[in-house]
């Protein structure tokens, strides 16, 4: 996530006359068991995932109180989900995932973990009628939008949010924005190829292609009716993110078991995590502690 071959994409990405056109996921729902294993094995420990789902982890607990109720739409296999609820061990949370396969990897994980605050159940985002009007304190969604059919999914998947989220409730939602070239997709996708698998290089590339705008994205989370801020990566939108304010003090507890987090990572992971920090941050998108 940086270099110059990084960089010459970029450029490219930001002087490209016309984008690509979306291609959306093969398997909207990731039942697939080759799929769904390979994106399990990058998120877990060790895998090529571990540096985002700690930045995702850290930046969605800046907008979650403690004693919140949080929904985690889309949680996959749950790693981000868990992480995200070990930091916060005083707010309770409940990861939906439409498909059967993810559910039970994420309670496997759940259990395997033994987190106490975590529940995971079958759910559609675009539909949250089991979910009453105001009745969430904070939304997580990450690496998900992507997942659904058309823009009209990716409205009703905020029109939901909206409504389910409490007034002045917190939210952080993250996921790739579409760039214009199919060869700077091929970069990202396949820049660290040797370290994760076939599977899950494919899966990337489809990932990216499956992408909606940065202006798609900002139109359907103005339906939303929740104030949002948005940050892109300069230059081209490989990471959007939408948040609401910071909704907590950054108590000395949470800065020391963030800090542990971080020093479990290998120093590769390490260098990653620096990385896409000072991306975001380069597009305007601060992270509570330095590390
Ligand atoms: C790339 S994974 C991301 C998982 C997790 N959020 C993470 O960051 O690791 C996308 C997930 O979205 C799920 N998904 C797709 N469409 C969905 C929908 N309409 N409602 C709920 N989950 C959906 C897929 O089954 C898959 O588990």
């Amino acid at each position: 996530m940086s270099g110059p071959r990084m960089m010459i994409n970029l450029l490219l990405d930001r002087l490209a006359f016309t984008g690509t056109a979306r291609v959306p996921e093969r398997e909207l729902v990731m039942d697939d068991p080759c799929q769904a294993d390979a994106f399990d094995a990058a998120g877990s420990d060790g895998g090529i995932l571990e540096f985002l789902y700690l930045y995702h982890a850290l930046q969605a607990t800046t907008v979650i109180r403690p004693g919140d109720a949080v929904l985690d739409l889309a949680c996959g296999p749950g790693n981000q989900l868990v992480l995200t609820a070990t930091l916060n061990p005083d707010s309770d949370f409940v990861g939906i995932d439409a498909s059967p396969r993810m559910v039970d990897k994420a309670k496997a994980l759940v259990a395997r973990q033994g987190v106490k605050n975590v529940e995971v159940c079958l759910g559609d985002m675009t539909d949250l009628t089991g979910f009453a009007a105001a009745s969430v304190d904070s939304l997580t969604c990450t690496m998900s939008l992507h997942h659904l059919a058309d823009v009209g999914e990716l409205g009703s998947a905020f029109s939901e949010m909206g409504r389910i989220l409490r007034p002045r409730g917190g939210a952080y939602l993250a996921d790739f924005g579409r760039m214009n070239r199919l060869a700077t997709m091929r970069h990202f996708s396949s820049e660290w190829k040797r370290e994760q698998s076939p599977a899950f290089t494919r899966d990337f590339l489809q990932s990216l292609q499956a992408a909606f705008t940065v202006s798609e994205l900002t139109g359907a989370v103005a339906g939303m009716g929740h104030a949002m801020e948005r940050f892109t990566t300069p230059l081209a939108p490989f990471l959007v993110v939408f948040k609401t304010g910071w909704r907590r003090e950054w108590s000395p507890q949470i800065a020391s078991r963030v800090q542990s987090r971080y020093e479990k990572l290998s120093p590769g992971q390490r260098r990653k995590f620096q990385a896409l920090s000072r991306w975001l941050l380069a597009g305007g998108c601060e992270l509570p502690s330095r590390m």
